[in-house]
């Protein structure tokens, strides 16, 4: 792994650089905790925020931009299409919509959030066939620099890929210790897309464990640290959270020590409890 630091780009399979860690926004609050965090983020040294229509704090980028004076061209921006926006016309509206909330005429990279909404169980596959058929269209026209997708299992993809005529870039998934989606993982890469992580930390609970603590001394580094490290070298791209300036900073310091072959195979079996990815057929959403 060649990265010098977090301005580093993985290059999309459309040739869209995609700095190498993104700053996570999923259960960050959408008042002015969130627009501080953002704050704190750009000036920390992050290029990439990854947020959600389903996040609600989308407005909290706006706003953190206005205050900011970082140049939105120097800045990747993700977004994703929420469950009840699975039309065209729903994808093309909810994103103007996410868009203002943004304070942006484009985004860097659109995912579908979830491939089977609740409502849509009998239906999933063609909803998905049209909301991408949309995103296409916005990326024809150019106001998203790149597509992809959250949460999709290969009979996801499989699904898609029948009707796309652009296939997926990315894929972000769940990934920490513990937590490897193994044919998810080699069926995305073998689509050439990218794989990002939600959840590195696996929401804060590798923070607590005893293997992570016994690692933390070897490497002299925080166990945060070496989850954000370890997801980078297992080819990853991770999205950390936090609104904590200190720990956002920290978060970025991953790129001077490197964790040996063994101990990268070692971290991949920790088990500190972390919930498995959610079964994208199921959620109650
Ligand atoms: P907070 O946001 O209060 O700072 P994940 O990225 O896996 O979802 O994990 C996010 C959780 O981990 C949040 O609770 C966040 O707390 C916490 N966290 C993020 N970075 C660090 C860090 N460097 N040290 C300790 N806890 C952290």
């Amino acid at each position: 792994m060649d990265f010098k630091d977090q301005n580093s780009t993985f290059r999309l399979s459309n040739g869209v650089e995609i700095p190498c860690i993104g700053f996570g926004m999923w259960q960050t609050p959408s008042d002015e905790v969130g627009v501080a965090s953002v704050l704190s983020a750009l000036e920390a040294g992050y290029r990439h925020i990854d947020t959600a229509q389903a996040y609600r704090n989308e407005q909290c980028v706006g706003e953190a931009f206005r205050r900011s004076g970082v140049k939105r061209e120097d800045v990747f921006i993700t977004t994703k299409i929420w469950n009840d926006a699975h039309s065209y016309d729903l994808v093309m509206s909810s994103f103007e919509e996410s868009l203002k909330k943004l304070d942006t005429s484009y985004v860097d990279l659109l995912l579908i959030h979830w491939p089977n909404p609740q409502a849509l169980r009998d239906r999933w596959q063609a909803a998905n066939a049209e909301t991408w058929k949309a995103m296409e269209e916005l990326y024809r026209a150019g106001r998203v620099r790149a597509i992809g997708i959250s949460n999709f299992r290969k009979h996801h993809i499989d699904a898609l890929l029948e009707t796309a005529e652009i296939p997926p870039m990315v894929n972000q998934i769940k990934h920490c210790p513990g937590v490897i989606q193994t044919e998810v993982e080699e069926y995305s890469r073998s689509k050439g897309m990218l794989l990002e992580a939600y959840s590195p930390l696996g929401t804060g609970r590798m923070l607590e464990s005893e293997e992570m603590k016994a690692l933390s001394e070897k490497y002299d580094r925080s166990i945060a640290q070496i989850c954000i490290r370890w997801g980078l070298q297992r080819g990853y791209l991770p999205l950390p959270k936090s609104i904590t300036p200190s720990r956002i900073e920290e978060n970025l310091r991953v790129f001077d020590f490197e964790i040996d072959e063994d101990d990268m195979n070692y971290i991949a079996g920790i088990d500190a409890g972390v919930r498995n990815a959610s079964n994208p057929d199921a959620v109650p959403f």
